[in-house]
């Protein structure tokens, strides 16, 4: 099948080469696509002939993007905690919270008590509406489980949502997220389960490609990472780290001894954890919705880019610290608040995040052979539509060429 997109205001390509404040911006531009796959783009006046009698869509001048790719989720989860809300905007911290019995343990409980059919029921109302603000690609971390058989069921309803549901998603292995209540006083048991049973157990069925782990000061120290992802490369799962989201615990550094594809919030990362990142090419992810909600500090995004790293934008999506999955939202507060260009900003919902999820040869960008993934914005260029914060501005969408 041939499409020709006709009528574009501005196209951005985003090259998965180009230095992050390049998002391969072309005016008036055309787009063909080939069998589910980008197989031309660029200006509309050079749109080779053998193409001009392809059936056409005409975008009106509008502004047409990659598909988003969402790079950091928390997708699947029981119950919300609507509640912490209130009791943080009371002055009660997300730390305090948690030491309570309340945060990601709460959940780990909701979880476990949860109906397969309703946490996919919940999962999939998500993706729907992920879908339609242009989001193609979602990653989604188990976590929520803590146990053999939760952390087992939440991947299995990952891959049983990604063959029914149009928007891809890449499935991460985060039974490291903290440890769970039955397990508080032998810690180390718990870590053995991890590393003797369950990254086994999910490596062998193929369920997860990535392992992360949250290190913080009441989730894993250094050590027990260094341990929990050196078993999980064994294995041949990608590595993720949540670092330094909170304090500046090492995560960074950590990530980049590792060789971890990315690692994730840094809000408080040192300047040799940045160095260490750019040097060993791991993917800096940052999170500004969780920074809003949590009233914390935004990625210092300016610093990472002077310094060589690639900053992906992601949403964090989870019923704690970020019960949003408005990606676009994430983009503009990445303007706002970590002095990111519109381009940067671009950039790092697509090409970017998708180096965070190893398919930036496929996903993220508009040049011939990538997967057109693509979204239609009704604005006529990227600065408009991060400016003119709209509740979703896509009209149009396509996952391999087939419009959804
Ligand atoms: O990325 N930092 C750890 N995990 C999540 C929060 C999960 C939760 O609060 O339920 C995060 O912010
Ligand atoms: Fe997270």
């Amino acid at each position: 099948m041939t499409l020709r997109l006709t009528n574009i205001g501005q196209l951005a390509t985003c090259p998965p080469d180009n230095p992050q404040q390049d998002a391969g911006l072309i005016a008036d531009a055309a787009l063909v696509i080939v069998d589910g796959r980008v197989a031309w783009s660029g200006p509309a006046r050079q749109c080779p002939a053998e193409w001009k009698d392809a059936e056409t869509e005409d975008c009106e001048g509008r502004l047409v993007i990659p598909g988003l790719v969402d790079c950091h989720t928390h997708l699947c989860f029981g119950g919300w905690r609507g509640d912490e809300f209130e009791m943080r905007l009371q002055g009660k911290s997300y730390q305090e919270i948690a030491a309570a019995g309340g945060g990601i343990r709460h959940t780990v409980g909701h979880t476990r008590e949860s109906e397969d059919a309703e946490l996919a029921r919940k999962a999939r109302t998500a993706l729907d509406e992920m879908l339609s603000l242009g989001v193609t690609t979602v990653e989604c971390k188990s976590g929520y489980g803590l146990d053999v058989e939760t952390e087992l069921r939440q991947l299995m309803l990952y891959r049983d949502l990604d063959a029914a549901h149009t928007v891809e998603l890449v499935p991460t292995f985060l039974g490291a997220h903290v440890i769970p209540d039955e397990y508080s006083a032998n810690r180390k048991d718990y870590i053995d389960l991890l590393c003797d049973t369950m990254l086994p157990a999910v490596a062998e069925r193929g369920l997860a490609e990535f392992c992360d782990v949250f290190v913080e000061q009441g989730a894993y120290a250094l050590e027990e990472a260094r341990r929990i992802l050196g078993v999980a490369r064994e294995l041949g799962l990608g590595l993720k780290v949540h670092a330094d989201q909170l304090s500046d615990g090492g995560g960074a550094l950590l990530a980049a001894e590792m060789g971890a594809v990315s690692a994730e919030h840094l809000e408080y990362a040192g300047n040799d954890g940045v160095r260490a990142m750019a040097r060993a090419g791991t993917v800096a992810v940052s999170l500004p919705l969780a920074s809003l909600f949590l009233r914390e500090r935004y990625l210092p995004a300016r610093d990472f880019l002077a310094t060589g790293c690639r900053v992906a934008i992601a949403t964090d999506f989870n019923p704690g610290s970020s019960p949003s999955f408005h990606l676009p939202l994430a983009l503009t507060l990445a303007c706002l608040n970590q002095s990111m260009t519109p381009q940067e900003a671009l950039m790092g919902a697509t090409t970017v995040a998708a180096r965070a999820v190893s398919r930036q040869d496929r996903l993220g960008s508009l040049l011939p052979g990538f997967d057109a993934d693509i979204a239609v914005i009704d604005a006529p260029d990227l600065n408009h539509w991060l400016y003119h914060f709209r509740p979703n501005a896509c009209v149009t969408r396509f996952k391999r060429g087939q419009a959804c």
